[in-house]
């Protein structure tokens, strides 16, 4: 058994869509912590990926938490179909929010977790006046739309920068990484601050899924 504290979330952007129930039983099997459930609206991001009646057939199979990140414009209009669908956490873009404190207080309202996600170039810093209402705090390593990117290497200083930023104020913060996240990047990853590793195509691509999230689960980094 593994010891870490950190979490994994496989993102099921990179499953195999047509054989979906197979890849979920996967990862109930396996160590991960979480499922990452990438919604994309091709407005927000230049992509469509899925809506809400795959999240909520995903939802009827899976046996760990759904983490949804909302790639879309104004997700205010979904936030309650995203509960009903099976949501526990629910992130959104700062770069989507006009009233981001009010749609905060609005997921909590509904029971879920509140995460916000910033893209690379947005700053930690925006979420000064706001990171006491936050739960988790979701740092694009890439630009979102697509899985299988390249992992920029700039996040590890965003991620020492956020956790300055919420000590002692939020010091229950998760800070979740999401795009290229391998077994190279993740020690360094969790010692610069990071609790919640999404990871797509380096899970579902793997010869050994159940063993890659394993090895993901168990990295020590100190
Ligand atoms: C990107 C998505 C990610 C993506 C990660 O827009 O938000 O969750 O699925 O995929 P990998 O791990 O392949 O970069
Ligand atoms: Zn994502």
């Amino acid at each position: 058994m593994s010891t870490s504290k950190h979490l994994i979330a496989p993102s099921v952007l990179a499953a195999d869509f047509a054989n979906l129930a197979k890849d979920i039983q996967m990862v109930n099997e396996s160590e991960a912590d979480w499922f990452h459930i990438d919604i994309m609206d091709g407005v927000f991001v230049p992509n469509i990926s899925f809506g809400f009646p795959v999240m909520s057939a995903i939802a009827k199979y899976a046996q760990k938490p759904l983490d949804v990140h909302l790639m879309i414009v104004d997700p205010d209009r979904y936030l309650k179909t995203c509960k009903d669908n099976g949501a526990e956490v629910i992130t959104v873009h700062y770069e989507a929010c006009t009233h981001l404190h009010r749609t905060l207080a609005a997921i909590k309202e509904l029971g879920c977790k509140a995460g916000v996600a910033l893209n690379p170039h947005t700053s930690v810093q925006l979420l000064k006046d706001v990171i006491h209402d936050i739960d988790l705090v979701c740092l694009m390593s890439v630009n979102p739309g697509f899985g299988g990117q390249k992992f920029i290497e700039h996040t590890y200083a965003k991620v020492r920068e956020l956790r300055a930023l919420a000590s002692g104020v939020n010091d229950g913060l998760l800070i979740e990484i999401d795009g290229g996240v391998t077994t190279t990047n993740a020690a360094q990853l969790l010692q610069a601050g990071a609790d919640v590793l999404v990871a797509g195509s380096f899970v579902f691509n793997a010869a050994d899924p159940i063993e890659t999230v394993k090895a993901l689960k168990e990295i020590d980094p100190f």
